[in-house]
């Protein structure tokens, strides 16, 4: 397996509507490799994201992932793939206000390992994370999630996409709404995992300043079908 992701021939449309479709004929992504997308506002990221993790589906072309046509899954199957395989980091971040940081972290492993595990394992992974990105133990104990700032929910976001160790992160604009600081600890983190745990990066941005920690960049416009 040299291609972490593969697609071919992909179409999308919105409910079958005109207005708005992705096409794109090819694009892989090597094994380990760091790749980060570009592209104008409107011109599918956030769509192609959730296309390659599943949550939405194609109308015709092949999303493969580890050897997997994902697109031909079950819902139910595609959950599972998910949950086992791709650690998502929304623009939206989708993080559940009325539980706890850790807890919204830890959702992925209720889906998988978290029985077969030591819980303390993934416990202890979470706040090493945590303390990585500056935040204390006791931000991620809070009750619930909806009081933390944007950029405390997006560290949050991010442990929880590393937490179960998958084999692909597709990460939306991650980045948008930490200070310098934090956004360099965030990509070092985010790198650093990416690197010792061997897994492959496709994240969206606009800011081109982050190419640095990439190891290639591409551009929605340029793979695109007209
Ligand atoms: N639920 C929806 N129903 C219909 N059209 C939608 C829906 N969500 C998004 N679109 C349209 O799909 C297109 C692609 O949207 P998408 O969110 O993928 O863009 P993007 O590249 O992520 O933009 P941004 O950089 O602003 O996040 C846009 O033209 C948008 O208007
Ligand atoms: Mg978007």
């Amino acid at each position: 397996m040299n291609n972490a992701l593969e697609i071919k021939n992909l179409l999308f449309k919105w409910n079958n509507q005109d207005n708005f479709s992705l096409k794109i004929k090819n694009l892989s992504i090597k094994r380990n490799k760091k790749v980060i997308m570009f592209g104008e506002s409107g011109s599918g990221k956030s769509t192609l994201l959730n296309l390659i993790s599943g949550i939405m589906s194609p109308i015709s072309g092949t999303i493969i992932i580890k050897d997997t046509i994902t697109n031909n899954l079950s819902s139910n199957k595609k959950d599972a793939f998910r949950a086992n395989n791709i650690g998502v980091i929304f623009q939206q971040l989708n993080l559940l206000d009325y539980i706890s940081p850790i807890n919204n972290i830890l959702l992925p492993c209720f889906f998988t390992n978290f029985k077969k595990k030591n819980k303390n394992y993934f416990y202890n992974r979470a706040f090493n994370l945590a303390s990585k990105l500056d935040l204390k133990k006791n931000i991620l104990l809070q009750r619930n999630s909806s009081q933390l700032s944007l950029g405390q929910k997006q560290r949050v976001a991010i442990i929880r996409a590393v937490i179960n160790k998958p084999f692909l992160i597709v990460a939306d604009e991650p980045t948008s709404a930490l200070d310098n600081r934090n956004k360099e600890n965030f990509l070092n983190l985010l790198v650093n995992i990416c690197e010792t745990e061997k897994i492959t990066l496709l994240m969206v941005s606009h800011d081109t300043s982050l190419k640095k920690y990439f190891d290639s960049n591409i551009t929605l416009e340029r793979i695109v079908k007209k």
